[in-house]
């Protein structure tokens, strides 16, 4: 069975990957910035996923006002980087897992999350800069595929807090339901603190952002209950990228150890974090996290039976 093993959490600054891009990394100011992901890319490279899951938000690159999905899941077999405006990043092509996708749009669909599936996509800085800071610069091939999961939170209304750590249990669900071992890492992205435009521009807010951290790890269903305006006031309005962390951790165990953290403020105008949260490893399971659900036996056998399902299906397309 694939399972999650791991969350990580990172901020996407855009200024990072063009200080990666241009060959600014030794310059003090992004020294800072780059030594506090050195023990990070230690632990990617030990720990080698088979798949990561990226969730992340488009900064109008795959998407525009036209057209806005809450939750788009990459199905596709690659997603190339996107021109933001200065060509596109010199980093390789992402490469997709179209099977562990389909099987995670079949699961959460028919867990009740109405996921748009997107079999054609480019991907943008909200992907590859955390997956710099985490696999380095590869020069032809990330070291493993990739699915992103693309969150709304650049135009009103983003989904709730509470809602993406919800979503982040039914990835969970779909992932512990795939029948081939696979270790997959989940990444929450964007944020910290920090407002782009207006009188407010260049906020950042430590305090607030580090008790985020503290909760994240101890306590996330507290942040669950922020609302919105609470995001917008304290950490800006481009904080709001923080609810996609709420995925992630949502994915993990109730429990589990933080190994690693680090904030340094700032990178361009942004407050950056980053959290790793290994599961504990006896707490993984299929069956640990079905039994601790809350939900009615309705919800339950609806969940099971979807679920039956797709394990037969999945195990069919595997002989
Ligand atoms: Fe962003």
């Amino acid at each position: 069975m694939a399972k999650i093993i791991a969350g990580v959490g990172s901020s996407h600054v855009p200024a990072i990957g063009a200080a990666l891009d241009n060959g600014k990394t030794e310059e003090p100011y992004w020294k800072r910035v780059f030594s506090g992901f050195e023990k990070s890319k230690e632990w990617m490279a030990k720990t080698k996923p088979d798949v990561a899951i990226v969730v992340y938000n488009d900064h109008a690159s795959a998407f525009s006002v036209e057209m806005i999905p809450t939750f788009a899941l990459g199905c596709a077999a690659e997603f190339p980087p996107a021109d933001e405006g200065w060509g596109p990043r010199p980093v390789p092509v992402v490469k997709g897992h179209p099977a562990l996708a389909a099987h995670i749009a079949q699961s959460v669909i028919l867990d009740e999350f109405d996921l748009t599936i997107v079999n054609k996509m480019e991907v943008d800085h909200g992907l590859t800069v955390p997956m710099n800071l985490l696999f380095g610069q590869p020069k032809d091939a990330w070291p493993c595929p990739v699915i992103p999961l693309a969150v709304n939170v650049v135009m009103y209304p983003p989904p709730t807090g509470h809602r993406c750590y919800m979503l982040g249990k039914a990835l969970r669900r779909a992932v512990e339901s795939y029948p081939e071992d696979l270790k997959v890492v989940i990444f929450g992205t964007g944020g910290l603190s920090h407002q782009i435009s207006g009188p407010r521009a260049g906020l950042i807010n430590s305090k607030w952002d580090k008790s985020f951290l503290d909760n994240l790890s101890k306590d996330p269903k507290k942040l669950t209950r922020i609302p919105h305006l609470e995001y917008m006031r304290e950490a800006g309005a481009e904080g709001i990228e923080m609810v996609m962390w709420l995925i992630m951790r949502g994915a993990r165990d109730d429990k589990g150890d933080e190994v690693y953290r680090f904030y340094t403020v700032p990178a361009s105008n942004t407050a950056v974090g980053h959290i790793i949260l290994e599961n504990a490893r006896k707490a993984s399971g299929t069956r640990k996290v079905a039994g601790k659900s809350k939900r009615g036996s309705a919800g339950k056998s609806r969940q099971a039976a979807a679920r039956k399902s797709i394990h037969r299906i999945a195990s069919k397309g595997k002989r």
